[in-house]
């Protein structure tokens, strides 16, 4: 190869390499970055869009010479030179992404590891997936359940995921890593939220009919703002079963598919629960018994006229249960 060639072609590498490098930096594809684990993914991201840089810039640059160099004239009718491959080419073009693969992997099995560490005095939370829902659970904390994933600031925190039905898989992108939640097994998740805000929490495996809709928020306060919560969130459970039960059903977004004039929803979707009674009667069940069954058991009895299989099953602890089934039978009579 002749010197000149050689020059040409590495200006062109590293004009296309310069423009990739533009876009990849100049545009914003990444959300905000609110998590310590974020850091770990990110790093990896970016070793990764470097190699695909360089390699795009390699490639390019060869594709553009030849086609600049080597074209045809429009009369010339005539049959290239035979070809018959280079096995030196072919075991550089082998052993260089070979090499790059194994790096990439090496890199991500040493991010997952230390992202994987929660720090001593870390706060747990169950999550709950399911058709098409999620429920988070904290166990230290009274045992309170919410729709909403509230996390304090800068508290590692030790998510575990588990599923009723299929597999989903828990994300929030400020925060980076994505977990499978598995039926019958129990995945783990660390995230140390680094920013106050409010983020979307999506599953991201297709699990059904409902699977873009499965999404809520991840709501990340500072420590004070999460102790008064828990604390109040506590006080409402010890209450009188009646009002425990208002704010379970606060909690666990029920509103956004009922009606219940005690609790100020107005929701469409399922049954107005302020007809309980009369669906009751007309299930031929004691009020509270189906009341109780229909939280625990949704499809076991589905109101005529409501689809089947949309109202999730809630996994309530059993006092929570019991002050919901207190709470709607109180406020239906
Ligand atoms: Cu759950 Cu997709």
């Amino acid at each position: 190869m002749r010197r000149g060639s050689l020059v040409q072609l590495v200006a062109l590498g590293v004009v296309i390499g310069a423009g990739a490098t533009l876009v990849a930096l100049l545009v914003p594809w990444l959300p905000p970055n609110a998590s310590e684990e974020r850091d770990g993914i990110d790093l990896v991201f970016w070793f990764t869009t470097a190699i695909a840089i360089a390699i795009f810039a390699l490639v390019g640059s060869v594709i553009l010479y030849s086609v600049l160099k080597f074209r045809v004239r429009p009369d010339d009718d005539t049959d290239g030179p035979p070809v018959h491959g280079h096995t030196g080419l072919e075991i550089v073009w082998t052993t260089i992404p070979a090499i790059l693969v194994t790096a990439i992997s090496v890199m991500s099995g040493i991010v997952l590891v230390q992202n994987d560490r929660a720090s001593s005095g870390h706060l747990n939370v169950d999550v709950y997936a399911r058709q098409f829902a999620w429920t988070f659970t904290y166990p230290q904390q009274h045992n309170l359940t919410s729709a909403q994933l509230r996390l304090p600031l800068g508290r590692s925190v030790e998510l575990r995921l588990t599923a009723a039905d299929v597999i989903h898989s828990f994300w929030v992108p400020e925060f980076g890593q994505k977990q499978d939640a598995l039926p019958g097994q129990e995945t783990k998740l660390v995230i140390t939220p680094t920013k106050l805000g409010t983020y979307p929490v999506i599953c991201t495996e297709l699990c059904g009919l409902g699977h873009a809709l499965m999404r809520t928020t991840a709501i990340v306060m500072t420590p004070q703002a999460f102790d008064a919560w828990v604390k109040k969130q506590g006080q409402a459970l010890t209450a009188p079963p009646g009002e425990a039960g208002k704010a379970v059903f606060a909690n666990n977004g029920c509103a956004s598919c009922h009606t219940l004039k005690a609790a100020g929803a107005t929701g469409k979707v399922g049954p107005d629960l302020d007809k309980l009674p009369t669906y009751a009667k007309q299930a031929g069940k004691p009020l509270e018994a189906f009341v109780k069954e229909s939280i625990v058991d949704p499809n076991a009895y589905v109101q005529p006229g409501f689809p089947k299989g949309v109202m999730p099953t809630f996994n309530l602890p059993a006092d929570q249960v019991d002050a919901l089934v207190s709470f709607l039978t109180k406020g239906a009579k």
